[in-house]
């Protein structure tokens, strides 16, 4: 979750460190810091907060080195704070760790008995401890990484430098990392993310668990070795030189990333038909027609699960085949029932979230097929699995994901319709672009959604509600207003309130009832029985229906005809801008909401 950068070359080290964090500060924006090398020794600048603060005081004291390493911090262990903020550093070493050290206060109890000192609360600081102890015990520094490696528990990544050397060193388990280079510039590159390094870096390595990257450099020469924690050279390491684009991360003409990302939407779903529906594409899809599954899990968190929820309806629906839909948090940890002729698809816009990564390898263990929809292409995630569907959205910056959940539904579909043999080329375009222009409509009308957001932004809680295929379209609003607008908000299955959340409803409490032509009458009485303990209504529905209108106090009605199946994305995307006006109203960071980061690599 936290971002990592290492440079050493010829250039200002603090350049690209800076550079490459402020691209993964979407990840972790506690605080920040770096450390970098004057004269042979260690120097460090930490500030707690957003990049922007350290980068305040870089320019201040305008440092200048050619090696240096760089955090942007999610915290997990220590308040945060400029003490508990990476780098971790001694008079030897300085570290940057993502992911948690899960034994890491009995080693720390350990050290403490052996007289090491502690200056944070960080479990990260550990590691650095026992870096320096093995340090002073075998003067090398891959035999100490080693050691330490072997001591730790949990998924982990860490970059460290060293006093008196330009040479930067790196070691992960199950957590993402980096080494790159540029051979023509002398340049050394480590991150946590290959965005980081596009276009600085010329080669990219992907390093497997416990492969100890050394990065050497000389002002003549440098090098990129990988070593097993025995010490022996090792081959488990790819190697990628193809050049990757850099999407250029700007808000164009809006506000907000989350805002631009909602907008993209249209254009993006015409890209997806066109890359599936040409050669490439539909070849990829084909390759899902050989499986015939007796059962498929699909598996995601936070709104990738919603995603998998929505396509579960398809895959029931249009193969026959039986579907569960499970939280990776929980399929990792309860010992699921897999046989060899199930599929696993994993869900995931990172393709590093660290749940969705063991739940995968625990499918690939059981020799379950495992099948991706992901949208960044390279992540572990990508790499792991037999086949990829990308999702093709294109970066996404805000924190809370919008345009991945329409595209990974949408590949869902298509991947379901391909299965099935159903996958008519011209039928998707039509009903693709109906989608498109649908959601155009929903996105021209924003005035409208701002209007009802300005109502009832200020009430006390909102609880979405759906039946069917909405239910996991009432989860998502729900989600997608917590996060960023910091309001109590519960997505429930509409037939559920009189099981319990009924108690909630007085005049207080808004219900976004969300209620398409699927099972209209039902979800109707339910929204009437919210009306009756004079429960503010948010109606979204067909345009047409003026009975879901007639009960509501507000009322967004969509065009649905003709969408059959999609209808979902259509009126999930009312949802994101309800969300996103209500933020707006409550004056919270939107593209970088309070305790969240873009990509969870920690469990
Ligand atoms: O990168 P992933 O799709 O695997 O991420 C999964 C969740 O962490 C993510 O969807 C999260 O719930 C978002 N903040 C929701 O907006």
């Amino acid at each position: 979750m936290c971002g990592i950068v290492g440079y050493s070359g010829p250039q200002n080290a603090i350049i690209p460190v800076l550079e490459g964090l402020t691209r993964l500060e979407y990840r972790g924006y506690d605080s920040a810091g770096v450390s970098y090398l004057v004269n042979n020794e260690i120097q460090i600048i930490k500030k707690e907060g957003k990049i922007d603060n350290l980068k305040a005081e870089i320019k201040n004291k305008n440092p200048f080195s050619h090696t240096a390493i760089g955090h942007t911090r999610w915290a997990t262990h220590g308040a945060v704070n400029e003490l508990n903020a990476h780098p971790h550093t001694n008079e030897t070493f300085s570290i940057v760790h993502n992911g948690i050290i899960e034994n890491a206060s009995e080693i720390k109890e350990d050290l403490q008995k052996e007289g090491f000192k502690f200056k944070s609360d960080t479990d990260s600081e550990v590691f650095l401890v026992l870096l320096t102890k093995y340090f002073l015990q075998t003067k090398s520094v891959k035999d100490s990484i080693s050691l330490a490696m072997k001591l730790i528990r949990g998924n982990s990544a860490f970059v460290m430098m060293m006093k008196d050397s330009t040479s930067l060193y790196a070691v992960k388990r199950g957590a993402p990392l980096v080494a790159g280079n540029n051979p023509a510039k002398k340049e050394i590159y480590l991150s946590s993310d290959p965005y980081a390094l596009i276009g600085f870096a010329e080669n990219i390595y992907f390093p497997e668990d416990e492969v100890i990257c050394e990065l050497n450099r000389t002002d003549k020469d440098i090098e990129v070795k990988f070593f097993e924690l025995s010490g022996q050279k090792s081959e488990r390491y790819k190697a990628q030189a193809k050049k990757m684009s850099l999407d250029v991360a700007n808000k164009g003409e809006h506000e907000h990333f989350m805002l631009k990302e909602i907008y993209e939407q249209p254009g993006l779903i015409k890209n997806l038909y066109e890359y599936y529906l040409n050669q490439e594409g539909r070849q990829l899809l084909t390759k899902i027609t050989k499986y015939k599954p007796d059962f498929i899990h699909i598996i995601g968190c936070g709104t990738a699960w919603h995603a998998g929820l929505v396509i579960k309806n398809f895959f029931e629906e249009q193969n026959k085949v039986r579907v569960n839909v499970e939280l990776a948090s929980e399929f990792r940890y309860r010992n699921p029932i897999l046989k060899k002729n199930d599929i696993g698809i994993f869900i995931s816009q990172s393709g590093e979230t660290a749940d969705t990564l063991a739940s995968c390898d625990l499918c690939i263990e059981e020799k379950v097929t495992a099948l991706s929809i992901v949208n960044v292409e390279g992540s572990t995630l990508y790499r792991n699995c037999a086949e990829n569907f990308l999702i093709k959205a294109g970066l996404e910056i805000g924190v809370a994901s919008t345009k991945a959940f329409t595209m990974q539904v949408l590949t869902g579909y298509l991947m379901s319709l391909s299965m099935a043999g159903k996958l008519e080329a011209k039928k998707v375009q039509k009903e693709f672009d109906l989608l498109a222009d649908n959601i155009k409509q929903v996105l021209s009308r924003t005035t409208e959604i701002k209007a009802i957001a300005d109502a009832v932004y200020n009430k006390k809680g909102f609880i979405f509600t759906g039946r069917g295929i909405y239910f996991p379209i009432a989860l998502e609003g729900a989600l997608k207003l917590k996060e960023i607008a910091y309001v109590h908000a519960e997505g429930y299955a509409a037939g559920e309130l009189k099981h319990g959340p009924i108690a909630l409803i007085d005049q207080h409490m808004v219900n976004i009832s969300i209620v398409g032509p699927e099972l209209h009458e039902k979800a109707l009485s339910n929204t009437e029985e919210v009306k009756s303990r004079r429960g503010l209504i948010i109606g979204i529905g067909d345009e047409k229906d003026k009975k879901l209108k007639g009960v509501s106090d507000y009322y967004f009605g969509m065009n649905l005809e003709g969408l059959d199946h999609l209808r979902p994305v259509l009126v999930n995307i009312s949802m994101q801008l309800f969300a996103y006006y209500v933020a707006k109203l409550k004056g919270t960071d939107i593209d970088k909401p309070r305790n969240l980061a873009k990509s969870v690599t920690v469990e």
